[in-house]
């Protein structure tokens, strides 16, 4: 039977589970986020990438803890809880039931209203929270609220999300969703990040640690595809018309560029030049990245930017955004990267669902929402 909604005002707990790291977070009625607990495996580099069966069991081992964590953390129990949210999908479906099945459980237990949230809406719904007076904010936004507690960023606004999964440029227009003017068609910006840092002896995921080297590199030493030194020099780009004029990204081709670089090099050079090498390739990243943003900006005629997902945590990205003549948006660092404040922001915007409609969801891996 079909129950009302009853959830009056109340704070809103989420879990987001689609990957590697096991996350909760409590968010107030005024769209602050009151903690925000992100527990990351750290198990997985041995095996350079995720193992999917590997994270699912430590999500189980994890995620009790993490959402007592969340609880505490905003001085909250969970009769403060008016409506509970997590990840559907995309993502290993494994590791989103975890998360997907404690939050129905969560809610179901209470009766409460429940919003399953495609993840890559959270990653723009980030920007939606109200950023806090203390975080850091290298590019500054004349638009964001001085004081604490008026609102987040607003729609409309141009987003890009580029993690290890997606990357994509988006036309947001409202709370709820977007609309897609571009995607990566082959390998995903954080991807391309933790490949080129595969090849150059780092850890996974290696984004930041290949950020880390490039620090003090010469970014022109090198011109990989799709750079502006590559540009500089004539490059003819990928040579495919319609993909050159399209809001489309390709890391494919960067990313065999330095396999065949560091094939002609010897051991001694490689490590003489490694710096100019990350310094290089992030450049080639960070470039492509902009000039697809810039391009969105001018289509769209917004002049308001928004970012998210993990490489969005780069400095040098930052740094870039904050040349864009825009007015650019970029959330703290632990709200780019995977977590569950973003999926309660998301969830604040949407419908929900009626207790007990949604016991019977189920995840999903990739593409679009099932309805
Ligand atoms: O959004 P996210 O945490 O998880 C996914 O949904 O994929 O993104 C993770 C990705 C990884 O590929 C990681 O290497 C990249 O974000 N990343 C970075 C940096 N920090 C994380 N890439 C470049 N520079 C960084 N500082
Ligand atoms: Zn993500």
């Amino acid at each position: 039977m079909t129950r009302t909604l009853s959830a009056g005002p109340g704070h809103v707990l989420a879990l987001e589970t689609s990957c590697d790291d096991t996350c909760a977070a409590v968010l107030d009625t005024h769209g602050r986020a009151r903690s925000n607990v992100i527990s990351s495996q750290g198990v997985h580099d041995r095996y350079g990438g995720v193992v999917p069966e590997i994270a699912s069991r430590h999500h189980l081992e994890l995620v009790n803890l993490v959402v007592e964590q969340a609880l505490a953390e905003a001085g909250v129990t969970l009769s403060d809880i008016g409506l509970v949210a997590a990840t559907q999908g995309p993502g290993l479906v494994g590791a989103l039931l975890v998360g997907l099945s404690t939050a129905k459980a969560l809610a179901g237990g209470r009766e409460l209203p429940f919003a399953p949230v495609d993840h890559l809406q959270g990653h723009v719904a980030a920007n939606f929270i109200v950023p806090a007076p203390h975080e850091d904010r290298p590019v500054p936004d004349p638009s964001a609220p001085q004081r604490e507690g008026v609102t987040g960023f607003e729609p409309p606004f141009v987003c890009l999300i580029a993690s290890g999964g997606h990357t994509l440029l988006t036309h947001v227009t409202d709370h709820q969703g977007y609309r897609v003017l571009g995607r990566t068609l082959d390998d995903a910006a954080g991807e391309a990040f933790d490949k080129g840092a595969r090849m150059l002896g780092l850890g996974y995921p290696g984004g930041a640690a290949l950020e880390r080297l490039a620090a003090g590199g010469d970014a022109s030493a090198f011109a990989f595809p799709g750079s502006r030194a590559e540009r500089a020099r004539g490059g003819k780009g990928t040579g495919r018309q319609a993909f050159e004029q399209s809001l489309d990204f390709s890391f494919a081709g960067l990313k065999t560029a330095l396999l065949y670089r560091l094939r002609d090099m010897s051991a001694a050079a490689i490590a003489a030049r490694a710096s100019d090498l990350a310094a290089s390739y992030q450049a080639a990243i960070v470039d492509s990245l902009i000039e697809r943003a810039q391009r969105g900006l001018q289509e769209t005629g917004l002049d308001r930017l928004a970012v998210g997902g993990g490489v969005a945590a780069n400095g040098e990205l930052r740094r870039r955004l904050g040349s864009l003549e825009a007015t650019v948006h970029v959330p703290a660092r632990a709200l780019c990267t995977d977590n569950a404040a973003m999926i309660a922001a998301a969830a604040q915007h949407l419908q929900p669902l009626r207790y007990p409609d949604y016991l019977g969801l189920d995840a999903y891996a990739t593409g679009e929402r099932p309805l």
